[in-house]
């Protein structure tokens, strides 16, 4: 693992690469060769998108934490189990379409069980209505995990359980971000969950697009299955 700090710029360029992944292979490619440097990359952009959600879990979650299993989707090299973590939740099945990603979620010792899987290409390769907590941060974006995923991690949640969304509400992202409160709003209207909270935040992380500067505002979505 590499100990140097990266700077901003250096970080900014790994990021701005990314979006240059269309297939899915190029995806995964991108997100093995990012995975050793990718928590001190994301401390230098301010990252505080798995905290924000672990409170906001945290905040409305009433149950057994130690008891509760929670689903981490996309979930890296675990950041989001290591807020939880914090908050006493104690159980997490981790999924992941980057193997190198998957292999220091398995090092932080904080996962139950691990999948690899590519949203979008394959189902969610759970059993549904199994979780307490599903959890999606950092990966509902353009070029990442399509829109109508959320479906299926709703689909994975116990009734009564809670899917918490994240997503980022910058230029770049303004499109994916319509569409995606457009799919969970039909699923309200259809019965499938309520919305809990949604809470937008303005200085989610900085900016590292050619457009924008300073920081860049982002969302937390809680719903409750039903
Ligand atoms: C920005 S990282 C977020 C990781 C972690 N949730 C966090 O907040 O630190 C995005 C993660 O989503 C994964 N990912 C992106 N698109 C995916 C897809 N379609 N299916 C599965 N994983 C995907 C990447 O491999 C990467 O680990």
């Amino acid at each position: 693992m590499s100990t140097a700090t990266n700077t901003f710029e250096n970080v900014k360029a790994t990021i701005l690469l990314a979006h240059k992944s269309s297939t899915s292979r190029e995806k995964s490619n991108f997100y093995n060769s990012w995975a050793n440097n990718y928590d001190q990359d994301v401390a230098v952009l301010d990252y505080r998108a798995p905290s924000l959600a672990a409170n906001s879990i945290s905040s409305h979650f009433s149950g057994n934490r130690e008891a509760a299993v929670v689903l981490d989707v996309a979930c890296g090299t675990g950041l989001v189990a290591k807020q939880m973590r914090r908050h006493g939740f104690g159980h997490f099945v981790g999924i992941d379409g980057s193997d190198a990603m998957l292999e220091l979620a398995r090092k932080s010792g904080l996962y139950q069980d691990l999948k690899l899987s590519m949203l979008g290409d394959e189902p969610l390769p759970v059993q549904w209505g199994l979780f307490d907590v599903v959890v999606i941060v950092g990966a509902l974006s353009l070029g990442q995990v399509p829109v109508d995923v959320v479906r299926e991690l709703c689909k994975s949640t116990k009734p009564g359980g809670y899917v918490c969304m994240t997503t980022r509400s910058n230029l770049t992202n303004k499109e994916y971000k319509a569409a995606l409160e457009r799919e969970l709003k039909q699923m309200e209207e259809e019965g499938l969950w309520a919305c809990v909270e949604v809470t937008e935040v303005e200085d989610w992380e900085r900016a590292v697009s050619e457009q924008e500067d300073g920081y860049i505002s982002g969302a937390v979505y809680m719903y409750k299955k039903l």
